[in-house]
């Protein structure tokens, strides 16, 4: 067996969500919406599943969506991508699989910030490549010049970047984004960018793609998601946009992974990119004042929380607030006064910051005020 698997544990996510379903604690650990999603895109898969092709759809996706992918980022974001530049895959988890094995070579080292999505390093390292650790730490989470340069060795091939920032909750400013631009260009690494997070931001803010700044259009794999974008998480439908040259290759990997995406479902997005932006700006307002609801309730018991300018999430800063325990610790202590949540350590493979509880908002006011409830009744034991 190999041991990249066989040694890893479950992901902290179902660990924890079995802990939520076992005990009956409110789950504010995995990151999933309350809701059914926009409507209109609901009816359109339900249309497309009884009255269009249920059979393989093209092996880079429907060309319908590969062309509402690349108008959307031309409205949104001002990106220029041709739709063949745009593959659909299974999810953004599938386009992160596909672009490491497309691209990898054995032995090429991969920059990548921690804290990281816990999909990254496995992916990573069974696609032969070497992850080299960047420790990003509150309360800001920025990346300098120093760290940049501090991970490169002559067998620095990528950068990875994840924009906004799980579990973090930030968004790189543009000279962050300037200087990681550079910094690729100036030694030849392509960037792969996670932005499943891009429309899922706060206070006005808007998302900036690294693709955009000078000199990435042609060594950037933009990586994005449907199930981020209108709050449906279970349908895995992702894309990753790139310039031809490197499109071609990630579209092999892709053939032979999932080869296609549930055509309804594509159908689905596509109608959803199309015609859904006043939904997708709503649910901004909802998620943000969820946001809202949350940190009074926490700060209201003497929690000191991180800003959280995009995401699903919120973190509590335990040693800002006093609290001596380790987010492990703390989080045992949170499913005892019934609320789940997850240890930001979780997201780092080495010497991880232990201060820091990430809450999922994205629920129903009466689930969060609950939860909140819960952890006030338990307020001397969780502070203490
Ligand atoms: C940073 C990041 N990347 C990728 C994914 C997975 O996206 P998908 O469900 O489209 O595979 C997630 C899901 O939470 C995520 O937070």
């Amino acid at each position: 067996m190999n041991p990249i698997y066989s040694g890893m544990g479950t992901t902290i996510f179902e660990a924890m969500s079995a802990r939520a379903r076992a005990t009956g604690a409110i789950n504010l650990g995995q990151g999933f919406a309350d809701g059914r999603g926009p409507e209109a895109v609901l009816q359109a898969a339900a249309t497309a599943l009884l009255e269009k092709s249920n059979q393989y759809p093209p092996m880079p996706g429907l060309i319908e969506l590969r062309q509402a992918v690349a108008d959307h980022y031309a409205r949104h974001q001002g990106l220029n991508l041709a739709a063949e530049e745009v593959i659909v895959t299974s999810g953004a988890t599938e386009a992160l699989a596909a672009t490491f094995l497309a691209l990898i070579e054995p032995g090429d080292e991969v920059i990548c910030f921690q804290p990281l999505y816990d999909a990254y390093v496995p992916l990573i390292e069974r696609a032969g490549g070497v992850c080299r650790f960047v420790r990003l730490e509150p309360p800001h989470w920025g990346i300098d010049a120093a760290m940049l340069e501090g991970a490169l060795t002559d067998k620095t091939r990528f950068l990875l970047l994840c924009n906004p920032l799980n579990p973090a909750a930030t968004m790189s400013s543009a000279e962050e984004l300037a200087r990681i631009a550079d910094f690729c260009v100036a030694h030849d690494l392509i960037a792969i960018c996670d932005e499943v997070w891009e429309h899922v931001t706060f206070d006005g803010a808007r998302h900036l793609p690294l693709i955009g700044f000078p000199g990435m259009r042609e060594r950037t794999v933009k990586i994005g998601s449907a199930g981020k974008i209108f709050a449906l998480t279970g349908w895995k439908v992702g894309w990753m946009c790139t310039a031809p040259p490197i499109a071609r290759v990630l579209a092999k990997a892709h053939q032979f992974l999932t080869f296609t995406t549930p055509p309804n479902l594509q159908w689905a997005v596509t109608e959803g990119l199309q015609t859904q932006d006043a939904w997708v700006q709503e649910a901004r307002h909802r998620f943000q004042a969820g946001r809202d609801r949350l940190k009074a309730g926490l700060e209201g018991m003497g929690l000191v929380t991180l800003p959280s300018a995009a995401t699903y999430f919120l973190s509590v800063d335990l040693a800002a607030s006093g609290i001596a325990i380790d987010d492990v610790a703390f989080c045992e202590k949170l499913i005892d006064a019934g609320v789940v949540a997850i240890p930001v350590s979780a997201f780092y493979a080495e010497r991880p910051v232990t201060n820091v509880v990430r809450f999922c908002f994205v629920k129903e006011d009466a689930t969060l005020d609950a939860a909140l409830e819960r952890m006030r009744a338990a307020r001397e034991t969780l502070l203490g």
